[in-house]
């Protein structure tokens, strides 16, 4: 199978085939989510989250993005990977941008490069595309703006934030990202934007109008056990299933039932 790439995007949106998308962190999670078929992984700065236990993505750095994302690129062959661009790597000029960007891609083995905003970030998105790094856009809730909004909340409510976030959409397009993420946006809203934009939408708490879907992986597995959103479905509940093998395992060792004859090297 071929490495899906900017153009299966533009394709699948053209086509109303939806986008599929998941965050993975390291080598094992990549190459399930790979094998499963999913056609993009993000290695999301939620990192420093369901991760690195961080109460907020504010504290990932390059580096521990550099870290995970060569280790994502190691275990995927056909999922488009995308590199999250953490807190304060894009903010102080398109150059500072394109110089992290480039990591992304030289060192890190990503594809692509995300990073949050609206309007604000068209001239950082044109300097990056002109530069042959292809990048998502990310509006919405955008978290390494929490302090700014005082919490996680649905984000475009009432017409005037509507309005922003439908013109914020559009610069993002007209400066050339291929997709844009968005974010706990209501449905109608994300149904908008979607039909506005000629790039594809991936929604997370957007409703099913977008041209894609992205979730976190532990979420979706039941694997973080701080708050779940309402827009999250959990196939899953991982956790309680490790818990219950490593109760199992405890009680064994002490028991000495394990290990048993075919777990010994005889000689
Ligand atoms: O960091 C992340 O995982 C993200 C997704 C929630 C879109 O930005």
């Amino acid at each position: 199978m071929p490495r899906v790439t900017t153009a299966t995007f533009r394709e699948k949106k053209q086509s109303g085939r939806k986008i599929t998308m998941l965050t993975a962190y390291d080598y094992p999670t990549a190459r399930l989510v790979d094998e499963a078929g999913i056609d993009s992984i993000l290695v999301g700065d939620s990192l420093g989250m369901v991760v690195l236990g961080y109460e907020t993505t504010l504290a990932v750095t390059m580096d521990d993005m550099m870290h995970h994302t060569k280790a994502v690129s190691r275990g995927t062959r056909n999922a488009l990977v995308i590199g999250d661009m953490p807190f304060l790597s894009y903010h102080h000029s398109p150059s500072q941008a394109l110089t992290n960007a480039g990591r992304f891609i030289q060192e890190g083995g990503a594809q692509a490069v995300k990073l949050e905003g609206g309007r604000e970030r068209a001239e950082t998105v044109r300097v990056l595309v002109e530069s042959g790094i292809p990048v998502v856009g990310h509006i919405g809730l955008t978290p390494q703006s929490i302090l700014q909004y005082g919490g996680f909340r649905v984000q475009g409510k009432g017409e005037e934030a509507a309005d922003k976030l439908v013109d914020d959409a559009v610069a993002l397009a007209q400066a050339g990202v291929f997709a844009i993420v968005l974010e706990c946006v209501p449905k109608t809203l994300a149904q908008s934007i979607t039909s506005r934009v000629t790039v594809p939408t991936v929604g997370i708490g957007a409703g099913p109008g977008c041209d894609g879907q992205v979730l976190v992986i532990h979420d979706l597995l039941g694997l973080y056990g701080g708050h779940c959103p309402k827009f999250v479905k959990r196939y899953v509940e991982l956790s309680q299933q490790i818990h219950a093998a490593l109760r199992q395992y405890k009680e064994d060792v002490e028991a000495k039932a394990f290990p048993e004859e075919q777990h010994s090297y005889g000689g």
